[in-house]
């Protein structure tokens, strides 16, 4: 009998060592009345307690789960919102714009234009010292191209443009591929089965899964179809900064990773290449990837929210 209570006394006072530990201690001070975390004005019971309580279960279980601050208040949600409709009307535009002769410097002047006139601002112009408004990566580039009056788009080129729109503070993130003209039948299969190893990361998303479970889905999609998969960049928290924790690789294992919570906004944005994965930075200007092999890369991104029952994709 002493010595069941003993073992039990000391299983208490482990388990109270755990729940003193600091990530703990995030939501031990909150009172069920008190107002929530999270921002919603909403009393803590009606709001996160309940998810608080599934991720302390799961931090227990040893799982890597977000903090509070990875996790949108429905004001951050609105702003990142009205972000994306700006990034999501300049990505529109451009579907009828690119055309062959067009350089790519008047693709940057276009999204410089429209952001500012519509009250945002490029997230990229100055971003770690990058000089433009805007990446526009074609052919064998595979991210970080740099718009310029030297590049001057032909038949048959494909083109990222990832644009980065900042509205109130808030960020929403987007690229899409572009055909030039006609492209050659590899070129539009490499184009496609991009997009669809983003839909494929997008269906892999849900309600506490695991951020592994995306990468695994793009990978398994894009070695079915012969293709690589880029290692070296990556997905990203985005919203109330341009890029915030956790990393979503397009590689990887199901089942691994960050817990995936409701109230996480975050991007997919996998670079597929046609040859081999490994690449090359441009030395002159410190930011483009190019293929090893020269070969054809193409890459599509979403910025999405994880909600209860799934996702909201919030810029395309
Ligand atoms: N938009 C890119 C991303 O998806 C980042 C571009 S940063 C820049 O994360 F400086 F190159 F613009
Ligand atoms: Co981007
Ligand atoms: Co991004």
């Amino acid at each position: 009998q002493l010595k069941q209570n003993r073992s039990a006394k000391l299983a208490l006072f482990e388990y109270n060592k755990l729940c003193l530990t600091e990530e703990r201690s995030e939501n031990m001070k909150m009172s069920k009345n008190a107002p929530c975390w999270c921002g919603s004005k909403k009393k803590y019971k009606h709001c996160h307690e309940e998810w608080d309580n599934t991720v302390n279960v799961l931090r227990l279980q040893g799982q890597i789960v977000p903090e509070h601050h990875l996790i949108k208040s429905p004001d951050d949600i609105k702003w990142i919102k009205k972000a994306a409709v700006i990034n999501n009307g300049i990505l529109d535009e451009l579907e009828h714009m690119i055309h062959p002769g067009m350089t790519t410097l008047e693709i940057d002047q276009f999204v410089y234009d429209y952001t500012t006139s519509h009250g945002g601002i490029p997230a990229d112009l100055g971003y770690e010292g990058y000089p433009k408004s805007v990446c526009t990566s074609v052919n064998n580039e595979i991210c970080h191209g740099i718009p310029s009056d030297k590049v001057v788009l032909k038949e048959g080129d494909i083109v990222n443009v990832d644009c980065t729109t900042i509205f109130h503070r808030h960020y929403a993130d987007a690229s899409r591929m572009y055909c030039v003209g006609k492209v050659d039948p590899e070129a539009q299969r490499l184009v496609d089965v991009t997009k669809e190893c983003l839909e494929v990361g997008k269906a892999a998303v849900r309600p506490w899964g695991h951020v592994g479970d995306i990468g695994a889905a793009i990978q398994e999609h894009a070695h079915k179809n012969g293709y690589t998969v880029v290692r070296e960049f990556c997905g990203h928290g985005v919203g109330n900064g341009f890029h915030e924790d956790p990393y979503v690789m397009h590689y990887g294992i199901a089942g691994t990773g960050m817990v995936l919570a409701p109230g996480m906004v975050f991007t997919i944005e996998p670079m597929i290449n046609q040859g081999k994965a490994s690449l090359f930075v441009d030395e002159k200007n410190g930011w483009t990837a190019y293929t090893s092999d020269g070969k054809l890369s193409a890459q599509w991104e979403n910025t999405l929210l994880v909600t209860e029952h799934g996702i909201e994709v919030l810029a395309w």
